[in-house]
Formats: C-alpha cells, structure tokens, sequence
C-alpha cells in the first residue's frame, strides 16, 4: 500500500492507482503543509516555490512575512486566527477568550488498516485493504493537539480524512469550528459541481463555473438534507462523462454540513468538508476529544464516471456493511401509496396476496399501524399496534405474510414525538424545545432529544420490543422533519452548542444497536423520502428511499443525480400509481418498471386495482431483476444520456465487473418523430469481445458497440421504454 516518508524531504506521499497526493513539513516551525493532489507523479518533493511564486516558503514561516506566508500557504488543516484569512477547518477560543491557533508537526504513524471512529460512520478495511497515515500536529501554547488520518485503499483512486482534536493543556478549550478536511491548490479553470433540490426533487445536479469568493453548500436542517447534498466537485470546465480532471468530496455524515470551494484574489483555491459551524460549539474540558466525521476525497482524470465509480466500488466494498452488504435486496410491496393510513388486516393481505402471486417476496407495511394513528397529527412515539385496525396484531399480519411465502418489513419513525402522544404527555422535556418559546412544529410533530440516554433507552427498548413480537425482516427507518429549537432540557447552558452533533451520535447509536441485536435485519433509511441521503447512512443501512417522488420521469434525474456519487444498490426505486400521486403524470407500467429496475426494485401501490394486463407485467419484471439486478448491484454504471440535460431520452447502463454483461435501459420521454434513428453509445464493454443484442439478435464488437454507435428502437408516443442486455459470446 502505497503511503511513505521521505524523510530527507520532510514530505508524506500518499499513492493510488491514477492519483498522487503529498504533504510536507515546513523546515523553520514545522507547518503541515499540502504541497500536491493530482495525477499520479512519481516525484515525492514538488515545486516549493509553487505558491508563493519568491524563494522557499520556510524563511517567511518563521522570520519573513508571516502573515503572507500564512495567507497564502496551502495547509492541511488550517486554523484561524495567525494570517490564514481563507475559511480555517479549526477555530477555537482558549480560556482566556484568546482565538488563535496555530498547529504544527509533531509525530506521525503509518500502518495497514483503519481505524474506527469512535460513534461515527466511516469507511473500514482490514490491513491487507488501506494504510493509514496518522499525523499528530500540537499547539503548544492551547495545548492542543490534532491527529489528522489519511487512508488509502487498494485499488481504489480515494482518500479518507477524518481528524481527532485533542485538549491535552491545563484549560477548557472551545470548538467554534471543527471541519474535516481541507484541499487547497492553485486555481485552474475550474467548474464546481454539486447536488442540489427540495422535497420530491432531491440531487439535481448543479454546474457552474467556479468564480472569486466562496461557493458551496450546506445544511443547518439536523439532516443532510433534501436541499444540498455533502458532496462537492471541482472538474475542469472541459471535464465531461469520461475525460478531464475532477476533484470531488463527500462528507461522511448525515447532520448539519458545510462543504465549500473558495477562490482567493491570489487565485487560490480552497476546497473544505466538515460539520457547519452554524449551532455548533464543542467544549474539550482537559483530557477531552473530539471526533471529526470524516470526508471522501475522490481524484479522477478519466471525467465524471471514473469518479462514480471509485465512489460505488467504495461504499459497495468499504462502507456498507452487513447481512446485505453482498446479497441481492428482496423485491418488495410498499403499502403507502397505496392505502396511506387507510387500511386494516383484510386491505393489506388482499395487496399482500396480490404481491405474493405474482413473485414479490417482501411485504413492508408502512406508517399508521400503532397508537391511533390515522394521518399524520398524532400517536408517534406510542409504538404499540392498534389492533382495531390489525386484530391480533403485528404477529398475526406477519405470520399470515409467511404464508404467503412473503417476509415482513414495518415502517419506524423512533426520532420523533407527537406533541398527541402518551410518551409526550408523560415526558415533554424528552423532545428538543426551549422553555420560553412555544414549540416549532412541522408535520405536527417534535423531535425527541437524543442526545440523552435515558431518551435513547426509551426509544431503543421500544424498537426492541417491537422488532420482537414478531418477524420482522426489515425495517424502514423515516425521519420527517428538520430539527429546530434544538435545546436539551439537560445538557448545560455552554454545552448546548453541542447537541446538533449530540443528536447525530445518538441516531447512530440507536441504529447501531439495533443492528447488533438484529443482525439480519435489512435497514432502509428515509427522510421524507431523501432528505438523508448521504454515506453515513449507508454505514447503518444498505439502501435508502431515494425520494417522495416516485414519477418515473422525474425519476430519471432523481436516479441520475443520486448514483453520480451513491451506489445504484444503495437506491430504493419503487412502482407506483397512474396517474402519478407526484405530478399526475400518465405512464406506462412498463416504463415505471423499468426506471425502478436500475435500483432496490420495488411496488409501492394498491396492486388489486391493477389491470390484467398489467398485474400479467409483474413477473417478467421481476425475472428481469433477479435475471440482471446483480449487474446494477455490483457492476460499472454509465450515464450515456441525460434527460435532465436533452430535454427529450435518458440512456443509461451498467456493466458487469467481467464485462460479460451489460444492461441498458432507454427511455423516450418525449418523442421526436423528424429523428431518423436515436443514436446511443455504449460504455465500459470490453473492446475485443463479441455482444450480442437481446434487441435485434446482432453481434458485434465491444469497439463496434461503443464508437458505432447503437440505434434506438423505434417507438411511437411518450414515455416509452426499452431494456437491451448485451451478451458476451464466442464468435
Ligand atoms: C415519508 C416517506 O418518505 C414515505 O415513503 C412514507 O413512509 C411517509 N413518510 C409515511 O409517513
């Protein structure tokens, strides 16, 4: 594994298979600088003389102009308060109120594997997978101390930072702000790419050229968001699907984030990832740590898919975890859409029935099964089933859905409280809220502190005694609203500005702990469809409910926006109504079935009221996911065209990791009846290999396929479909 010092050149070389990143020391004082992330370069030492353009940078560090040097310097964690005026990844403020902070190099460590952070989600291997390199830098008059990790995995162009701050001094030292990571560089003609969208319209994919001043995204909603996402990239502007430079990262967390690219009036770029410093404060009595989460960084010189890719083959590998980790994902049947709370035992197994004839092998009964939950104003928290709508109880409805030969999964929302709820009535200091403000409430509810254990275990034991009662398979774990008011009724009036990550922590910890006493279950994470879709969820749950929006159309740019970073595997794509509950959008079932196929393939409507015709659909979608779902689980996917950007087909595929086998779907949004033939072109086939189309039965070579080009089928009208499979055969 390929991380080394050079000690003659007091410089760090960390490599992967196409990138170089290295860090120096500087001679006088010892600043750990970033000297190169980029193209792989077989050079350790680089240009010193790169940034500040007159003599060595170590004369101005300690006896020249030590602001400019500060100024200017690409750190690698900087600081606030010495000269570095650009956005610092540590502020502080000491005892004596003093803001200043300085850190320099005092130790470091390098080894195979990866360590644990302490309550957080982060990438994992085993010493034969990464290497890590530990840096303990030390501000001596703060006495503080700051360990910085890079890992470096196997086979894989990525690099994962994360930082532990330490107070080993004799006083109380403040956090006013504790990113992650920081990658400065000089300025090149760079795009800044990032996720945007709202509810129903999650990960629209945001370009633009990166100009002076500070450019980024962020959240201070408690959740990662449905409005950004904590992913970044800087790309060349000539950067396109498979050429050009692209740095991007992705921050590791699903709580309140800042991720952020800035250019300086010395053309100096500075990317940052971290947890915002907006609401947050972190007191480090003597002895204490803090544990910042951790950041992907990804380089690609082969454009936005080498980029994808490296993302995927990292979460699929090194994040995700679990029963499910390798193992195709059931197909399921979702009640929502179709009964929303309308609904008792006999509605359900009539749908379940249904399902289970045509092949479905999941059943997921979802909101409105406990308390006297009939919409959504009351009863969360009161996590016992109403048995005047399910007599007999969850046991009962699970073991006539065995019978079925269908498993069982049940929908949870254990962060949050109805202020009409037996838990609230009897403890209201559970849930966030000031004292002297009345409560901010959306969808009628509140949010349950925890950051408190005794909170926590409430909670757990009653997730505990459900998951209990009977057999329950999986899980869909929702989380409906933002966090505000956020206060504890315990914590004390300093430590307050530590409870946005408190809460976090404690999410953690619940699904942590449910995982270890239900090691089988298979956990989807949701927030309002996906208002949480980041890597630390993935880190408890193998797949995340990509959106509210379950329109097809829409879909395609949801989908698209989503697996530029996440894993196809890790999206929950479901079949819904006609007309669409989204948009009233009409769309042929086919269709809907075949924009679901790319991800965790579902149904997720009344299927008794479906057609013949239709209901006569089921099972060939269903032999199509299990035929080739493996090849999106686990293969190379391509984006070939994008509806959100021509306006009229999307075209997509993956690749098996042999390149056996591929799979396109096509979608013809709008059709254009003046086209002779819509032209698509395949990617990541194997040159040299003969495929045949499933389409037209023709064969050709990897090399005829991608740069010849293969026509579209023709088809009349809107919102049509196809799915091609590309064989590898023996001429
Ligand atoms: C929001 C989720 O995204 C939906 O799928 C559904 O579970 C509802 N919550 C239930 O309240």
């Amino acid at each position: 594994m390929c991380i080394v010092f050079d000690k003659a050149a007091r410089v760090f070389a960390l490599d992967t298979p196409r990138s170089s990143y290295r860090i120096g020391i500087t001679d006088a004082e010892g600043f750990v600088t970033h000297l190169y992330y980029g193209r792989r370069v077989p050079d350790v030492k680089m240009d010193q003389t790169l940034y500040l353009g007159f003599g060595q940078p170590e004369a101005y560090s300690k006896t020249g102009d030590q602001v400019r040097f500060h100024g200017t310097m690409p750190m690698e964690y900087p600081t606030f308060g010495v000269g570095d005026f650009r956005t610092p990844c540590l502020s502080v403020e000491a005892e004596n109120g003093g803001r200043a902070c300085a850190l320099v190099y005092a130790a470091h460590r390098i080894y195979g594997g990866k360590p644990k952070l302490r309550g957080l989600p982060a990438t994992y291997g085993g010493a034969d997978e990464c290497a890590t390199l530990e840096i303990d830098c030390v501000d001596a008059a703060l006495g503080l101390s700051v360990t910085l990790r890079y890992t470096v995995f196997e086979g894989l162009d990525a690099i994962c930072r994360s930082a532990l701050i330490r107070n080993d001094g004799a006083g109380t030292v403040r956090l006013t702000s504790a990113l992650s990571a920081c990658l400065d560089m000089p300025n090149r003609d760079f795009d800044v790419l990032t996720l945007h969208g709202s509810w129903a319209y999650e990960r629209m994919q945001n370009r633009r050229p990166l100009a002076w001043g500070k450019h980024g995204v962020s959240s201070v909603l408690g959740r990662s968001s449905h409005e950004e996402n904590p992913f970044i990239a800087l790309l060349e502007h000539s950067a396109t699907q498979t050429q050009g430079q692209v740095y991007a990262m992705n921050f590791v967390y699903s709580g309140n984030f800042l991720m952020e690219a800035e250019m300086t009036q010395q053309e100096q770029l500075r990317l940052v990832a971290g947890i915002h410093p907006e609401g947050f404060r972190w007191t480090l009595a003597p002895g204490e740590a803090f544990e910042a989460p951790e950041t992907v960084l990804v380089y690609s010189d082969q454009g936005l898919s080498h980029m994808t890719h490296t993302f995927h083959d990292l979460y699929r590998q090194h994040l995700i975890r679990g029963a499910f980790k390798d193992r195709p994902r059931p197909s399921l049947i979702n009640n929502w859409e179709g009964t929303y709370f309308d609904f008792d035992t006999e509605k359900l197994l009539s749908i379940a029935r249904t399902a289970a004839k045509a092949g479905v092998e999941l059943f997921v009964l979802d909101d409105g099964w406990f308390g006297r939950r009939n919409d959504d104003v009351c009863s969360l928290g009161d996590w016992v089933v109403n048995e005047q709508k399910l007599p007999g109880g969850l046991k009962y409805l699970s073991d006539e859905i065995h019978k079925l030969g269908m498993q069982f999964g049940l929908w949870f929302e254990p962060e949050m409280v109805s202020p009409d709820s037996d838990l609230f009535r009897a403890h209201p200091d559970y849930a966030l809220q000031n004292p002297d403000r009345a409560p901010t409430l959306a969808r009628t509810q509140l949010v349950l502190d925890l950051s408190r254990q005794e909170v926590r275990d409430y909670v757990y034991k009653q997730i505990y005694a459900v998951l209990s009662s009977a057999r329950i398979e999986y899980v869909k774990w929702d989380m409906n609203r933002p966090l505000t008011n956020v206060q504890s009724a315990t914590l004390p009036a300093d430590r307050q500005g530590e409870l946005y990550h408190r809460y976090m922590l404690g999410v953690y910890e619940l699904q942590e702990r449910m995982l270890t006493d239900f090691p089988h279950l298979l956990l989807e994470n949701c927030s309002s469809g996906g208002g949480r879709f980041d890597p630390g969820m993935l880190y408890y749950g193998p797949q995340i409910w990509t959106s509210d929006n379950t329109d097809a159309i829409d879909r395609l740019r949801i989908q698209e926006g989503t697996a530029l970073v996440y894993p196809l595997s890790s999206m929950g794509a479901h079949v819904a109504a006609c007309p669409s509950h989204t948009n009233s959008r009409l769309t042929p079932f086919e269709t809907r079935g075949l924009v679901s196929l790319v991800g965790c393939f579902g149904y997720e409507l009344d299927l008794t009221k479906l057609t013949r015709e239709e209901l006569h659909m089921i099972p060939e979608q269903l032999r199509l996911y299990h035929t080739y779902g493996d090849v999106f689980r686990t293969g190379d996917y391509y984006r070939l065209a994008s509806f959100a950007e021509n306006g009229e087909y999307d075209a997509l595929m993956a690749v098996a990791k042999d390149k056996r086998e591929a799979v396109l779907i096509y979608v013809q949004v709008l059709s254009r009846e003046r086209r002779a033939v819509q032209v698509v072109y395949p990617q990541g086939l194997e040159e040299g290999t003969l495929y045949r189309s499933s389409e037209t039965g023709q064969l050709l070579s990897g090399a005829g396929w991608m740069y010849g080009g293969m026509a579209m089928p023709r088809m009349k009208g809107d919102f049509l479909g196809k799915w091609i499979v590309l064989e590898a055969t023996e001429a």
